[in-house]
């Protein structure tokens, strides 16, 4: 089965084309991040328009680059929330209409779903059970993951996300967006512990994270005075290793909790070099392993809602749009509980 994915969440236009058979053959990705980049943040109505304009012609692209013609596409996988509505609407109503054009069916993916599935695209993908920690700009989660669509919630962050709390902080160090990559490349050349930033929740007896408070730290030290360049590595240093260090810690602790020994880390944040060399270092410690999606995964990207749409239909999934669905039309949902979502495995 050939699936073809649009993923249009947020400020990333991906397409690409998986193949139960053959596996990922053709993806194409463009990022908005220099649109955006001067607002410091992404500008929804922005971010919708240059949706529209680039789905199609990325399709053709993906097309072209697998070598077969619209005609042998079996299926169209489409995100359908979370996400900024306006953008979603455009790979939904692209999705759907193309879909109803070539008389397939239409599949609308959890965007979360989508990062959780990616590292089972890899060459070495994780067997169900396992722990999930899903971190991107929007979530910070940690799930009990038994199947496909089979995901309970262990903890959740009770105010800013992970991939929040580095872009917040990389504004305020004056760093561009999206703030983690930024944050990251300064923090190579400084040192943690020169400045002292707190790990919040860290001895709290839960699985719940909080990073707004992080934020408040990082104004307060910045207005004591970042006097040099040393000094500014330093700190984006000491915000990287007290993300990073909540992170691992409340992993690892779900793990004992819950019994498992597999780690699948996805989601934006899980591309950050801290956070998998610290997770490889626990791994090698203790008996577990840890899962992380291929580099060019990490973000958003339209395979793993190819893949993600591949595997519910294959495994039985009522089409949501288009031939076989229930309704006449589309919808989305820019707020979806991950939870609400319906077990396939
Ligand atoms: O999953 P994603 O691409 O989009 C959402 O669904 O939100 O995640 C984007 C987030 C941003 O907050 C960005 O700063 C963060 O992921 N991010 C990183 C790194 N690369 C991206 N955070 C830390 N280190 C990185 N290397
Ligand atoms: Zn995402």
């Amino acid at each position: 089965m050939k699936v073809l994915g649009i993923e249009t969440s947020c400020d990333e236009t991906g397409i690409a084309l998986y193949c139960t058979e053959r596996g990922l053959l053709g993806q194409a990705l463009h990022s908005q991040i220099a649109m955006h980049e001067r607002y410091g943040g992404v500008v929804p109505e922005l971010a919708s328009r240059d949706h529209i304009r680039r789905v199609l012609p990325l399709t053709r692209q993906v097309l072209e680059q697998a070598g077969i013609d619209a005609s042998a596409i079996d299926a169209i996988a489409y995100t359908e929330g979370p996400g900024l509505a306006g953008a979603l609407l455009v790979g939904a109503g692209i999705g759907t209409s193309m879909a109803f054009a070539l008389g397939l069916p239409a599949i609308g993916i959890h965007h979360l779903e989508g990062h959780l599935l990616s590292p089972l695209l890899s060459a070495d993908p994780p067997a169900f059970p396992f722990v999930a920690l899903l971190v991107s700009g929007g979530h910070t989660q940690l799930m009990q993951v038994a199947g496909i669509g089979r995901y309970g919630l262990l903890g959740d962050t009770l105010d800013d996300a992970a991939g929040e709390a580095f872009d917040k902080s990389a504004q305020l160090l004056g760093l561009g967006y999206p703030g983690g990559p930024a944050i990251s490349r300064l923090a190579a050349g400084g040192t943690p512990g020169r400045h002292r930033l707190p790990r919040p929740m860290l001895q709290s007896d839960d699985l719940d994270f909080s990073f707004s408070g992080l934020k408040t730290a990082v104004l307060t030290a910045v207005r004591r005075g970042v006097p040099d360049e040393q000094s500014r590595a330093d700190l984006a240093a000491e915000v990287e290793a007290a993300i990073v260090g909540v992170l691992v810690a409340k992993s690892l602790r779900a793990l004992r909790e819950t019994g498992h020994e597999r780690l699948v880390v996805a989601g934006g944040v899980s591309a950050n070099r801290r956070l998998r060399e610290q997770l490889g270092a626990a791994s090698a410690r203790e008996r577990l392993r840890v899962h992380f999606p291929e580099p060019a995964l990490c973000s958003d990207n339209g395979a793993m809602i190819a893949f993600a749409g591949a595997l519910r239909l294959q495994a039985g999934a009522t089409p949501t749009a288009g031939v076989g669905a229930a309704i006449d039309g589309f919808r989305v949902r820019p707020r979806w509980p991950m939870e609400e979502l319906a077990p396939v495995v």
